[in-house]
This record gives C-alpha cells, sequence and structure tokens, in this order.
C-alpha cells in the first residue's frame, strides 16, 4: 500500500465491527490499567455556549494518536452533527503518519462499545432487560454494540422519530416511554447532559446504568446525590473527576478518590468489580484517547482488506 489510508465514516464501521470494538477496547483499558498504554491529558478548547474542541493524545501498541474532536450540542438543530473532527495515527518508533480516520465513527465505535463493555463487566450476570436514552449518533452506537453481543435493547429519545428511525434501521424496539427505558436492568445514557435523568433514589437495588453523555463541564445526566448512595465506577479518574457527572460530586464534596473503581482496573483483576446482586452500579465515562487508539489500530490491521480505501498522498 503507497500512501496514508483514509478511513471515512463507512469506512471504519467496514473495518470494525462492533464485537472487535468491544474486544479492542476492552485490551486498552487493561493495558492502560497496567501502565502500557499511556494518555496524557484530554485538553478542553472551550468554544462556549456553542460547544468545545477537544485535543486527545494517547500512545500503546507501537503508535500514538491524536484525536482532534468537537462537542457542539445544539449543531443537529442546524442539520450539522455533535461530534467531528479527525483522528491521526502514527508509527511510535519514526514518528511516521500511518493512517487518518473519521473522528466521529471512531469515536462512535468506541463510545458504544465501552458502554455495554461497563454493563458487561459491573452489570449482574443475570440482567435481562438493556435500554439506551438518547438516540443520536453515538446512543445509536451503543443500541447497535448491545445487539452486536447478543442482546435484545430499546430505546428512547425525546424526540421520538429519531428513536423511531434508530430502531427500524437497527431492527430494536423503541422504549415505551422514559420511565420504562429508565428502569432497564442494564441502562445506557447518550444525552447532551442538559436534563438530570436519574434523580436521588432512583437506580434500584442491583441496577447498572452506563452515563456516556455528560462528558464536560455543566453537564450531568445523574443527581450529584445519587452517585453518592450507589457503587460508582469511571474509565479514569483525572478525567471523569474533572468533569460532568463526577465533576460535580467531587465538587460537592459527595464522592471522592476512594468510592470510586476505575472499569480498567476491574478488567485487569487488579480491583473487586461488581460486590452483591442487589448493588446499583454506575460508570461514568468521558471518553479516553486509548479507546480512540484501539479501534484506529484495529481499523489499521484491515487496511488491506477494506476496499475502496482512499491513499493520502503527503
Ligand atoms: N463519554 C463518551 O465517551 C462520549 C462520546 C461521545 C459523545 N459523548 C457525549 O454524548 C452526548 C451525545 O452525543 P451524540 O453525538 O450522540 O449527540 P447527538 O446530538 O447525536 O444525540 C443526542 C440525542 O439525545 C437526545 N436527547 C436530548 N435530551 C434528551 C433527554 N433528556 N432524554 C433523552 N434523549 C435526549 C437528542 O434528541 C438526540 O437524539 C454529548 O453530550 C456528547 O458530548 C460522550
Amino acid at each position: 500500500m503507497t500512501g496514508i489510508p483514509l478511513f471515512t465514516g463507512p469506512h471504519v464501521e467496514l473495518a470494525v465491527s462492533p464485537d472487535r470494538a468491544v474486544e479492542a477496547v476492552r485490551d486498552a483499558f487493561v493495558r492502560h490499567a497496567r501502565g502500557e498504554w499511556t494518555m496524557p491529558s484530554k485538553v478542553y478548547v472551550p468554544a462556549y455556549p456553542q460547544g468545545d474542541f477537544r485535543a486527545m493524545p494517547a500512545l500503546g501498541g507501537g503508535h500514538a494518536l491524536l484525536k482532534w474532536v468537537t462537542s457542539f450540542p445544539g449543531n443537529p438543530e442546524q442539520g450539522l452533527p455533535t461530534v467531528t473532527g479527525l483522528v491521526l495515527l502514527s508509527d511510535a518508533t519514526n514518528g511516521m503518519l500511518r493512517a487518518v480516520l473519521d473522528a466521529a465513527a471512531v469515536t462512535a465505535l468506541r463510545t458504544g462499545a465501552a458502554a455495554v463493555l461497563a454493563a458487561e463487566t459491573v452489570g449482574r450476570p443475570d440482567a435481562e432487560t438493556a435500554a439506551v436514552v438518547g438516540a443520536g449518533v453515538n446512543g445509536r452506537a451503543a443500541a447497535r454494540t448491545f445487539l452486536a453481543r447478543g442482546r435484545e435493547v430499546a430505546i428512547w429519545d425525546v424526540n421520538e422519530q429519531r428513536a423511531r428511525h434508530v430502531a427500524a434501521e437497527l431492527g430494536c424496539r423503541v422504549a415505551a416511554g422514559r420511565e420504562d427505558a429508565l428502569a432497564a436492568d442494564l441502562v445506557v445514557t447518550v444525552t447532551p447532559g442538559r436534563d438530570v435523568l436519574f434523580e436521588e433514589d432512583d437506580l434500584r437495588p442491583g441496577q447498572h446504568a452506563s452515563l456516556m453523555g455528560a462528558d464536560g463541564p455543566g453537564k450531568a445526566e445523574i443527581a450529584a446525590g445519587e452517585l453518592a448512595r450507589v457503587r460508582v465506577f469511571c474509565d479514569d479518574w483525572e478525567q471523569a473527576s474533572h468533569n460532568g457527572d463526577l465533576g460535580h460530586a467531587v465538587d460537592a464534596g459527595l464522592v471522592d478518590r476512594e468510592a470510586v473503581t476505575e472499569l480498567g482496573a476491574v478488567l485487569a483483576g487488579e480491583a473487586a468489580g461488581r460486590s452483591s446482586a442487589e448493588e446499583a452500579t454506575v460508570f461514568d465515562s468521558t471518553g479516553l484517547a486509548i479507546q480512540d487508539l484501539a479501534i484506529a489500530l484495529a481499523a489499521l490491521e484491515r487496511a488491506d482488506e477494506i476496499p475502496d480505501l482512499p491513499l493520502l498522498q503527503l
């Protein structure tokens, strides 16, 4: 192959199945927990009130990655995506660029993968029902991942038409309503984080929620008091404690480092997961560059098999 493969959104989806994404993201969390993959802090470049830019670097698997990506929650009203940008993957032995990928597709795959991986890891093993709240780009990805893992899923969105559209496309059910969706054994929330979905005492014993939407300042999908009541897992303490749901609870002095377990530590066998069938669990995600690295490497592995992959000549 001469040139640098450019994976557009459809090329990323063709190269990496949701199932492969879960395995790749699991491996990334474990390697990060063991210190083999590293990740300098995500840099937020605020452009509020409209949104923000994020620069997300990572190093691992012989490669370095930078994701330059946006979150502009009001964009869909103008027919524009909330999340857009590029991922650059370079060889860490000589600095040469190896691949360029569509950031929205990489983000969706790894976000869906992390949400479902967390539900599978700390949710109850006998969980029966699953639901996704928020049927946007990343909610669709979470529903697609649940289905790929052989689990039925219901989807719900304040925008009914969007939920119906995603359900028809993926072949899943639209939840009977907000309460129905939020009552599932495994809930994934992927909303812009403008409304709290779980108030204090809402999570019932044994229930699990992967909270994916509130990944930046000012956003929340769960009340801080509820985080203080349930067992909390997160993707990365440094990142999650400064933003979104966990950030509010930490700022209010309701949750501290000792109360929170990183998912990678559980997957690496270094920390305990769910402690009882009755424990209510949440996974607070802000999204990690190591997850993006996992997907970019999985895509690059398959570059030779993807038809009509554009090649950049720099
Ligand atoms: N944790 C992560 O790794 C991660 C990754 C990507 C995106 N995000 C965040 O997830 C959120 C959603 O991203 P997206 O790209 O899917 O956005 P999107 O705009 O494509 O979709 C958001 C959806 O949520 C729906 N919604 C809004 N308020 C709701 C509510 N109260 N209840 C139910 N549905 C509601 C909207 O109608 C829309 O369909 C954003 O805040 C984004 O920053 C987090």
